[in-house]
């Protein structure tokens, strides 16, 4: 079915938007500011952060603050993104994000962005803490590791004060297969990924540690196992063969060379 567009209004200036889009997509393409947290293109919209909220002023949807993520663009609909409200809002929250998060630099810059350098609230400083005092709980790493990756290695675990994300029982998992998903969309840089030697170590997951696949031509280790042989599953039929236990890198200079040899005719398609 054809793409619908709607037009919508911003501080009161139109925009063209695809029906049912974001409004905070929206307004990311118009560079008109928004702070967001927990707003990834690969994840449906949750309104776990509670930063991106703007004023409903007009148009079909509910008037009022609603979370611009999961606001979908209509016609007619009008939103405000800075009113003394919003800013008061922002502020409290940027405000408990520093008691809650006080290890994290991107939340100390972030706030700082929108005048926010101290917090009301007491800061929550655990020693040790394997996520290093920078989680906000915002959910994202849970919900890549199941709704993407299929896996579910990670959740949150405790109650009330002392929820706080990780792998069940604070034990290393064996279902975690060392994407890093959970590090790519975690918005605070919390989690902590090392490859040491043959194995990459899950730090901030109790220190799941996964087996990576080492290069049968250059000796590297160079991905973790199941995501090495989910590529090579993927691989084309006529190198697969070939390119079986390769790193990226001797697999790019197998294909360049291939490439070159089938320009000389040197091989057949079937070679
Ligand atoms: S570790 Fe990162 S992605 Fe996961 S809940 Fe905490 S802040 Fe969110
Ligand atoms: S980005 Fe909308 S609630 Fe987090």
């Amino acid at each position: 079915m054809a793409q619908k567009f709607v037009t919508i209004q911003i501080n009161g200036k139109e925009y063209e938007a695809k029906e049912g889009e974001s409004v905070l997509s929206v307004a990311n393409r118009e560079n008109i500011d928004i702070p967001a947290l927990c707003h990834n293109e690969a994840l449906e919209p949750y309104g776990a952060c509670r930063l991106c909220m703007v004023d409903v002023v007009g148009g079909p949807t509910k008037k009022g603050m609603t979370t611009s993520c999961t606001l979908k663009a209509a016609d007619g609909l009008a939103v405000i993104t800075d009113t003394d409200e919003i800013k008061n809002h922002r502020r409290v929250i940027f405000e408990l994000y520093l008691a809650q998060a006080p290890g994290s630099e991107v939340i100390r810059d972030m706030a700082a962005k929108y005048g926010v350098t101290e917090t009301r609230f007491e800061k929550k400083i655990v020693p040790s803490d394997p996520l290093g005092n920078k989680c906000i709980l915002c959910g994202q790493c849970i919900r890549v590791c199941n709704e993407v990756m299929g896996i579910g290695a990670i959740n949150y675990i405790g109650r009330g004060s002392n929820t706080r994300v990780n792998t069940p029982y604070l034990e290393p998992t064996s279902t975690c297969i060392g994407c890093g998903a959970c590090a790519d969309v975690c918005p605070t840089n919390a989690i902590r990924i090392e490859d040491i030697d043959d194995r990459r170590v899950m730090k901030s997951w109790s220190n799941t540690a996964v087996q990576l696949k080492q290069c049968r031509i250059c000796g590297k280790y160079y991905a973790p196992n199941p995501l090495a042989d989910y590529a090579y599953e993927k691989m084309d039929p006529q190198l697969k063969e070939e390119l079986k236990d390769v790193c990226p890198d001797c697999r790019r200079k197998i294909v360049s060379k291939q490439g070159v040899l089938a320009k000389k005719g040197e091989i057949t398609e079937n070679a």
